[in-house]
């Protein structure tokens, strides 16, 4: 299986603390202040489910979850967490699988573009998008390479320390989770492209760890 985390999962967050320390914690929980009283929220690539504590320590009730995770260690951990008053649907599905009636207030996906190979982004940007209400938010996290400058994006191979750790990072995974990405794609583009307006741009780790906020137009 592709971008398969099962093997790495009771780790992961270890790893994660070890290397970048909260940074992509950080990046994170400094953006769920965006999530509504009520309504509901598509999580993507939540990993081991610390989020859903975060979540509920900042909204305790109010919130219907969509916890789509395609993982099976991964989710585990994550049906164990306390997430206090809000519901939360987990689903056991590559997000390629998952459809829904009913579209969402909110969608976040926490590093989980830097797994897909761009024909797999592009296809799974298209189908987020179409699940994301007129003017509703997505909380994306991720690494980023590049600056910017007045909207436009330059320096896109970054400083050579982001590219050669990053370089590294993809060889450990594609060895310990057969991740199918060799390489990071530039995701503004696509919400550009979509006429997403940013709300919120902030970046940790010497601006290797991206948060954005981004604002769907009413179509
Ligand atoms: C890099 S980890 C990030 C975990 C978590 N967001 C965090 O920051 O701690 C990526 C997560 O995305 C999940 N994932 C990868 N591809 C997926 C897909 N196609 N659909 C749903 N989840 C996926 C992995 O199982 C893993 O838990």
């Amino acid at each position: 299986m592709l971008n398969n985390y099962d093997h790495i999962a009771r780790y992961y967050d270890s790893l994660s603390r070890l290397i970048f320390f909260k940074s992509q914690v950080n990046a994170q929980v400094h953006q769920l202040r965006f999530l509504p009283e009520k309504g509901r929220v598509l999580i993507v690539g939540g990993g081991t489910g610390w989020i859903l504590e975060e979540i509920a320590k900042l909204r305790p009730e109010g919130l219907v979850v969509v916890y789509v995770e395609i993982s099976a260690k991964m989710m585990a951990l994550s049906m164990n967490r306390e997430i206090g008053g809000n519901q939360v649907d987990f689903v056991h599905l590559g997000i390629e699988d998952f459809s829904s009636d009913q579209r969402f207030d909110v969608i976040c996906t926490p590093f989980l573009f830097d797994n897909f190979a761009p024909e797999r982004a592009a296809m799974v940007f298209k189908q987020l998008d179409n699940l994301l209400k007129n003017e509703g938010l997505w909380l994306h996290t991720d690494f980023n390479l590049g600056e910017r400058k007045e909207g436009k994006v330059t320096g896109r191979n970054g400083t050579w320390w982001k590219t050669a750790f990053l370089s590294l990072m993809y060889h450990f995974f594609k060895f310990a989770g057969n991740v199918e990405a060799s390489k990071l794609i530039n995701m503004l583009p696509y919400f550009v492209g979509a006429d997403y307006k940013i709300s919120e741009e902030k970046y940790y780790y010497r601006k290797f760890i991206q948060s954005m906020v981004f604002k769907k137009k009413n179509q």
